[in-house]
């Protein structure tokens, strides 16, 4: 008998319910005996003992569904040893239902928080095996998070719905791009839609040479521009401030996010009007795309498979093509950013897409 504890944390994504149906099939095909306990809302169930049990069947029909069967919510790291308002101390709750259940496992499921707190269980003595997921595709240790093919997806379209008619009225579009600090998911939604000029954080962008390169695209005729903005894009000068001072502007801020005071500021200079879309959460929703379910039940047998090895305190990543088990603290607290020199770029720049640098 396998006594396995299950959680999703942090922001939710397409494809969790596809990776926990697959860890569930894979255990429950190899003849093992399992005891599924579910905890709800992220780490929120673990610390409180908030649970329910699982069955095969609770994850029977799963596969297309988006979201998470078992709820998320966002635990931080940064104050995860700190006592919650009753003086609980949350690090032991989570132990001690660890052990009061008598779990041989925890499968957490979850982006770069999830990671931190899941290796801080792991140095605490807890059995735990992860799985990758985000839109932002910003998890280090793995090539690819699943997610965030579903989002480029979602991105992607809200692109090409924008080009038509921004082709009719001959204007300049923004699309704002989720993706945290990381520029991956705008880049390739950009690059899959068709964008002019895409603005990533890891390339702080110069407000001229945007104008510039709108301006240009008017003398080669062109009517319209369309602009993926990430929403962690970043101006040369607002790179060069410490963060706390760059955190200071942010909430001086008149601008909702960095896409509409790149629009005011393309205004400003070329007297053009702007359009901003922002497709916000609607990245992060509805059913995940074929890849991500396939992904994301390929890992989620892996997962089972360490489990049923008892290889502990791993996240099952994806490396060079193949299925890799990478040491949790190798993961935790690592950002995976784009690098500017990367061949991707270079490809982009050749296409003639503008970064704005
Ligand atoms: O990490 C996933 C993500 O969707 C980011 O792209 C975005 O910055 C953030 O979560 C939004 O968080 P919340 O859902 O808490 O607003």
């Amino acid at each position: 008998m396998k006594r396995i504890g299950m959680l999703t944390s942090g922001g939710d994504c397409q494809a969790l319910n596809a990776a926990m149906r697959g860890v569930v099939k894979s255990l429950l095909n190899s003849g093992q005996d399992v005891e599924i306990y579910g905890f709800l809302n992220g780490y929120r169930g673990l610390i409180y003992g908030d649970f329910k049990m699982l069955t095969g069947r609770d994850f029977s029909g799963i596969l297309t569904v988006g979201g998470t069967i078992l709820g998320s919510s966002r635990t931080p790291f940064k104050t995860i040893k700190d006592p919650d308002e009753n003086g609980l101390d949350k690090v032991e709750a989570m132990k001690q239902n660890y052990y009061k259940l008598q779990l041989d496992c925890l499968v957490v499921l979850g982006g770069n928080g999830t990671h931190k707190t899941a290796n801080l269980l792991r140095e605490e003595g807890l059995n735990v095996v992860t799985l990758p997921k985000t839109i932002d595709n910003d998890l280090y240790g793995t090539d690819m998070t699943f997610g965030f093919q579903s989002a480029v997806d979602i991105a992607t379209n809200c692109i090409d719905c924008i080009h038509t008619t921004a082709a009719s009225h001959g204007r300049i579009f923004i699309v704002e791009v989720m993706g945290h600090k990381v520029g991956y998911l705008t880049l390739n939604a950009g690059m899959a839609g068709g964008a002019d000029i895409i603005l990533i954080p890891e390339i702080p962008y110069d407000i001229d040479k945007i104008v510039e390169a709108v301006k240009q695209r008017e003398k080669n005729g062109s009517k319209f521009t369309i602009i993926a903005v990430a929403e962690g894009a970043i101006s040369k000068e607002d790179a060069k401030l410490s963060k706390k001072e760059y955190q200071k502007k942010l909430e001086k801020s008149k601008y909702p996010s960095v896409s509409y005071e790149v629009a005011a500021q393309i205004y400003e200079k070329t007297g053009q009007e702007v359009r901003v879309t922002v497709p916000g959460h609607t990245q992060r929703g509805g059913s995940p795309c074929p890849y991500d379910r396939v992904f994301a039940s390929r890992l989620g047998a892996e997962a089972g498979k360490l489990i049923l090895k008892g290889e502990y305190g791993f996240m099952v990543g994806y490396r060079n093509r193949e299925i890799v088990k990478v040491p949790l603290e190798d993961v935790a607290g690592k950002l995976k950013m784009l690098d500017p020199d990367s061949t991707i770029i270079k490809e982009a720049k050749m296409l003639g897409i503008s970064f704005g640098d």
